[in-house]
């Protein structure tokens, strides 16, 4: 179905579009292996509904983007994917994520094993104020490793996959505060990493970094993507068609056209996304 759009004012749309938009009238591509399997998801903080009927596949180590103005629902689903959402009170959440098959959101789900494979890296890096040692090791002694020796290659392993290594392994005892902004983001990759997760969730990683240190994080997630599936929140448009795969543009908790990445940033089929992408509005 075409869906009419009435600009008002600079491009924003009426709210009367949006709501009368059936969900079902996303666009999106075919997944072939998909890892996640988002199946009618709406979620609700209090009264208030903050997602609207999603559906979606997310393919498995890929890069899958999700873009849209502030507010849209971004970080809210990207915490739906490990039930980081849980964590809040008076939240309710409808239709069902599968991840390998299997329903994340049955009561039975074992959240902790869930979220070891499902790890998170947030907007504003937060190691601990220990050494560099500990932050990467923290995960697998709370886990239960406590042998130095695996602990030392549990570390060394991390923080290669983070590509920190070499600058940091002369001064592991040293404390991860003393980082720069952009080695405290990949600490907190490494840490993440460090529990052998297979999903790294990444909420606008770089948001707080300058190019250059943005441009590392970028060149890792193309590395890391070949072990991982990694599923990225950004409000930086260039940043997601130059790093994903796949894009998904949210609008007012509704999914509006998702796609591979070429095809939503040069071809993309509905106006409210091309309205977003070449800046019409958000
Ligand atoms: N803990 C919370 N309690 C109540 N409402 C919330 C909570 N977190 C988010 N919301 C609301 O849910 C909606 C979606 O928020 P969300 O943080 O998912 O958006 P976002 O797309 O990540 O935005 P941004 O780009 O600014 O980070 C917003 O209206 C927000 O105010
Ligand atoms: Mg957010």
């Amino acid at each position: 179905m075409e869906i009419k759009i009435s600009p008002v004012n600079e491009g924003e749309w009426m709210e009367s579009d949006v709501s009368a938009m059936g969900t079902d009238d996303a666009v999106r591509p075919e997944i072939k292996d998909a890892l996640f399997q988002i199946d009618s998801l709406s979620f609700w903080y209090r009264e208030s509904q903050a997602l609207h009927d999603i559906s979606m596949d997310i393919p498995s180590r890929q890069i899958t983007a999700y873009i849209g103005p502030s507010g849209c629902g971004k970080s809210t689903l990207l915490r739906c994917f490990n039930r980081l959402n849980d964590l809040i009170d008076e939240v309710r959440i409808e239709g069902d994520i599968r991840f390998e098959g299997a329903s994340i959101l049955d009561p039975s789900v074992e959240v902790n094993s869930l979220r070891k494979r499902i790890g998170m890296v947030f907007q504003k890096s937060n190691p601990f104020p220990k050494s560099i040692y500990e932050n990467v090791a923290y995960g697998c002694r709370i886990h239960g490793i406590r042998r130095k020796r695996d602990l030392d290659e549990i570390v060394e392993r991390g923080l290669r996959g983070a590509a920190l290594w070499d600058e940091v392994k002369d001064r592991l005892d040293e404390s991860a505060l003393g980082l720069s902004g952009g080695q405290q983001q990949r600490l907190c990759i490494a840490r993440a990493l460090s529990v052998e997760p297979d999903v790294i969730l990444l909420d606008e990683p770089c948001s707080a970094l300058d190019p250059v240190a943005t441009a590392k994080i970028e060149e890792l997630m193309q590395e890391l993507k070949k072990r991982y599936t990694l599923i990225i929140v950004t409000h930086n448009m260039q940043q997601a068609s130059r790093v994903s795969d796949f894009t998904a543009f949210l609008y007012h908790g509704r999914l509006i056209e998702y796609a591979e990445t070429k095809t939503l940033f040069i071809r993309p089929r509905k106006k409210q996304t091309e309205d977003y992408i070449t800046g019409r509005f958000g």
